[in-house]
């Protein structure tokens, strides 16, 4: 069940990230340009946002599953190991940050009625989710390394 998790965790970052961009690109192309709010702008925001609904949903049940959310017992250890200190409180607090971000932008978009107010609040919104989403994954060439996709 871990490994299953950890595996799908591990590969929907992916989508994540593409539909983040995807979102992203296509709001801030419009902003400066036509300034028109289409459908694909709906449904990419839409969909970033379902896919870190889902990523947060694994994300919640690894903690528990692989223990992550015990290490608070032996708070001092945990805070002096870096991966320890990383999956139990850095990886979690960064990810629902920018789980947040990415719904209070999307709720700031539904809101409003004004299609240039729509794009620059999915630009900044969904921008600052993403660059939270990219800071916090444990990238291979960082101290706390897991690999690029994993398989096993
Ligand atoms: C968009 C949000 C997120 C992304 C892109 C993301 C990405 C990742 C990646 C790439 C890993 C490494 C997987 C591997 O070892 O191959 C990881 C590990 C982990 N993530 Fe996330 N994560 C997100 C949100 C969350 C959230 C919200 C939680 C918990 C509340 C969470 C909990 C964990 C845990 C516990 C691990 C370590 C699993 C282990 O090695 O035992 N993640 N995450």
């Amino acid at each position: 069940m871990g490994l299953f998790l950890l595996i799908l965790h591990s590969w929907l970052r992916w989508l994540v990230i593409l539909l983040g961009l995807w979102a992203w690109i296509s709001a801030f192309r419009h902003l400066l340009g036509d300034k028109q709010y289409l459908p694909a702008h709906r449904r990419s925001g839409l969909l970033f946002m379902i896919s870190c609904d889902v990523q947060l949903l694994v994300g919640i049940l690894l903690y528990f599953v692989d223990g992550w959310a015990s290490q608070w017992h032996n708070f001092s250890q945990t805070m002096a190991n870096a991966t320890a200190r990383f999956f139990t409180v850095e990886h979690e607090v960064m990810m629902i940050l920018a789980w947040i971000l990415v719904h209070i932008g999307w709720s700031q978009v539904k809101k409003s009625s004004d299609a240039s107010r729509k794009l620059s609040r999915s630009v900044i919104f969904f921008g600052i989710a993403l660059l939270l989403i990219l800071l916090a994954i444990p990238w291979p060439f960082r101290e706390v390394a897991r690999p690029w996709l994993r398989t096993s």
